[in-house]
């Protein structure tokens, strides 16, 4: 049994051997690919679906999970060492951080191809691409459609990077942001989107039935910067759109309801049952394949 426990176990020509095979790349199996998933921010779907995705394509999948804990950014390392890293060991690297600005590091020190799976409040385009297959697999050619977002607008990455890619397919976008009071002040919920209009709950009610899809997010309370509300976010006053039995019932029969999960208090469990709601199987499993069409796509 060939144990390495000790430089003493190495003889010189173990030594030669091995290094003669690492000069030649000598190595059996070296042309499978390898994603590394590497995950700073908690994440169910994106993960798990990317991890699952590159299984079905045949290729090997190395993680790091937790990683603000797990990996060598807890002892301070930075994340242009840290891509400069992944990418000796990985042929795509899929990554998620709270930091906004990662993504230039990574297209300034990353040697390989990197997929945005989530920076900060800023972007998710894999969700993106899911949300809009989605949309049209449901709704058909978007050209037209009444689109409606819900919930929190201002630090929800789904939204930013969604309202991004279907502003050249031709629907009509509305919008009905959360608000949030605290006993201090009221936060600010002014849109990183430009000219769009926000509705106010009742507004957004009384157009339900005109609308083809509609898109609800949670408030992201971990990402507010005021203290109360993530001290305790059941206690402050919020106005929101919650869909809920009620209001489905007024909605198009053909119309489709759609949610980037985690759900909390702005979708009722009483709507999860309808033919209209996409987002716990047909979202989901559309995440999956195109996350695999995606890797395809990139390495063709
Ligand atoms: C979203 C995220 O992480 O931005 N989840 C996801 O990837 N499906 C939405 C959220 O956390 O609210």
């Amino acid at each position: 049994m060939k144990h390495l426990l000790t430089v003493s176990d190495l003889s010189k020509d173990a030594i030669n051997s091995i290094f003669e095979n690492a000069k030649n790349h000598n190595l059996k199996n070296d042309s499978k690919k390898i994603v590394a998933s590497f995950f700073a921010e908690p994440s169910t779907r994106t993960r798990l679906s990317f991890e699952s995705a590159a299984h079905k394509l045949g290729w090997s999948v190395i993680s790091a999970s937790d990683a603000e804990a797990s990996s060598s950014l807890k002892k301070g390392e930075s994340l242009k060492d840290t891509f400069r890293t992944i990418s000796q060991y990985a042929d795509l690297i899929v990554f998620r951080h709270n930091d906004e600005n990662w993504i230039n590091v990574a297209r300034n020190y990353s040697r390989v191809p990197v997929i945005n799976a989530g920076n900060g409040a800023e972007e998710h385009p894999t969700q993106a691409l899911l949300d809009l297959f989605t949309l049209q697999t449901e709704i058909g050619d978007l050209t037209g459609k009444n689109i409606l977002f819900t919930g929190d607008l201002k630090y929800g990455r789904t939204v930013h990077s969604l309202i991004k890619l279907i502003q050249n397919f031709g629907c009509i976008i509305h919008l009905c942001p959360t608000t949030i009071k605290s006993a201090f002040e009221e936060i600010s919920y002014s849109l990183p989107f430009g000219n769009f209009k926000a509705l106010t709950v009742s507004e957004a009610k009384n157009i339900l039935p005109t609308i083809d899809a509609i898109y609800l997010t949670r408030t992201q309370y971990e990402r507010s910067k005021n203290t109360e509300l993530l001290s305790n976010p059941f206690a402050v006053s919020k106005s929101y759109f919650k869909l809920d039995k009620k209001l489905l019932d007024t909605m198009k029969k053909d119309s489709a309801i759609l949610h980037p999960l985690p759900r909390l208090e702005e979708l009722d469990e009483d709507v999860d049952d309808d033919p209209r709601a996409a987002y716990h199987e047909r979202q989901i499993r559309n995440g999956l394949y195109v996350r695999m069409a995606l890797m395809d796509y990139i390495f063709a």
